[in-house]
């Protein structure tokens, strides 16, 4: 621990998630619909696939929100979006070659379980119609619990839903009026009720470090209440604050931000609980119960990183749709345009929505190979060409003991260093530039 705060002095910087490499600001405009349609064309026919369906609404707004959403309180918004969609679906559909069996599907948001029933089950029978779906696709839906009633429970049943991420964030009455996200344990354990009554077992719960008013006391008792609540996961994000791309998170500037070594003692409390819970950290943060199939997974090194964090999917292939939503294929990444009005306009014309992407050279898929083993499993086998060019940035780090070499060539993170793992990460990064880069802080 002596290191720590040196650590946090030297090395707390903006860093990307690693989502993706390279990471999302490195897109370019001059990649376009007709340079995704090209990829699409190129699937290889019996891979499997990955869905994401984005669904930007939301029956209010989160102070602390860093999401692609928007407030919505009518069906007039939604439907049209929702037909757009399912057209959008059909299109990509038709220009993917083969068989197009489907792995996952995951409806993200904005708030998937807001706004009429129509619109969810537009889309998915949109999916069932153009890809080939097994009664046993893993198929996960992220839901706000102050909304999650029976019916919208037996709804989710009904469409083949099989995973529900609920957004608790945190349980302490302040820290949630801090960010106008007010929701007792009451509310959340309703919502829980009503989907275990509904059949759906399988339970994410997602927490956020690094708020207002938070203390390790408070975050250690956000933790017993989520557990009491009997998730296979929880997701513990660190707060991304990104006021310059997310205006509205201004308002939670009206009480202080823990700094860089409250965050880390945040995190340690939470972590600490967890695992005195018999949880298994996974990659940077998530935690799972032992016999979970992510817990299962990050032992046998198959863990994946996407867009919406760790995965056990291991489809090479993840194909997004609706406004904002990012498409991953072997060798490219497409996104939507992230204007709601604009991206149903585009789809009504009968083109798909894409604004920007970018081709993967054979050295970025190298150097995303090894930035993916190092945030799912905290290790990789460096290539000797590559260990010469990362070297500069990479020698402080491993003399001042946040990662070691093993078997000259393997770079392993010690325990101490891997809260720092994106740190190491952007060593290998030819696009991260530290002096320009905006991103969240490193812890
Ligand atoms: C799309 S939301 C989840 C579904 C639903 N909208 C809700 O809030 O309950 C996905 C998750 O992202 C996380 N999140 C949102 N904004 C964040 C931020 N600025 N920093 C870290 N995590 C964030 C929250 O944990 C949230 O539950
Ligand atoms: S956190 Fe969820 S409910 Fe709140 S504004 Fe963001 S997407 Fe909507």
């Amino acid at each position: 621990m002596e290191n720590t705060s040196a650590w946090l002095k030297k090395y707390d910087l903006p860093v990307p998630r690693y989502t993706s490499y390279p990471a999302a600001p490195h897109f370019t405009f001059d990649f376009g619909s007709e340079a995704f349609a090209t990829a699409l064309a190129g699937i290889e026919t019996q891979a499997p696939l990955s869905l994401y369906i984005h669904f930007p609404f939301c029956r209010s707004l989160c102070w602390y929100c860093g999401c692609n959403m928007k407030v919505a309180n009518d069906s007039g918004a939604m439907m049209p979006y929702a037909t757009a969609v399912r057209r959008e679906i059909e299109m990509v559909a038709a220009l993917i070659p083969g068989r197009k069996k489907v792995d996952s599907i995951h409806f993200g948001g904005g708030t998937p379980t807001w706004g009429p029933r129509a619109g969810r089950e537009a889309v998915t029978q949109a999916l069932r119609a153009q890809f080939d779906l097994a009664p046993d696709t893993d198929f996960s839906v992220e839901a706000d619990p102050r909304t999650l009633d029976g019916e919208i429970a037996d709804e989710l049943a009904a469409l083949g839903v099989n995973r529900v991420s609920i957004g608790v964030q945190d349980f302490d009455a302040p820290v949630q009026e801090a960010i106008n996200r007010i929701q007792p344990f009451s509310v959340v354990e309703r919502g829980v009720m009503a989907l275990r009554r509904a059949g759906l077992r399988d339970l994410n719960i997602d927490l956020i470090y690094g708020l207002p008013l938070q203390t390790p006391e408070t975050v250690a008792r956000t933790i017993e209440l989520a557990i009491s609540l009997t998730p296979q996961r929880i997701a513990l994000f660190g707060y991304a604050h990104v006021p310059w791309m997310k205006k509205h998170q201004k308002l939670v500037e009206r009480l202080p931000l823990p700094d860089a070594a409250q965050r880390l003692a945040l995190f340690s409390a939470a972590q600490k609980t967890l695992t005195e819970h018999g949880f298994v950290q996974i990659g940077i943060d998530h935690f799972a119960a032992p016999d979970d199939k992510m817990a299962r997974a990050a032992a046998n090194g198959t863990l994946n990183r996407n867009f919406q964090g760790y995965t056990t999917d291991t489809s090479p292939t993840l194909l997004g749709f609706g406004a904002s939503a990012i498409s991953a294929l072997p060798m490219s990444y497409a996104q939507n345009d992230p204007g709601i009005e604009s991206y149903i306009d585009t789809i009504a014309s009968g083109r798909l929505a894409t604004v920007r992407g970018r081709h993967l050279t054979a050295e970025d898929a190298r150097r995303r190979e090894i930035i993916m083993n190092l945030m799912c499993n905290a290790r990789c086998t460096i290539s000797p060409d590559i260990a010469v060019q990362a070297a500069p940035a990479l020698a402080p780090l491993v003399e001042d003991g946040l990662c070691r070499w093993e078997n000259r060539n393997d770079l392993v993170m010690t325990d101490e260093g891997k809260p720092w793992v994106r740190v190491v990460a952007a060593c290998f990064d030819s696009y991260h530039a530290p002096s320009t880069a905006r991103h969240a802080r490193a812890v």
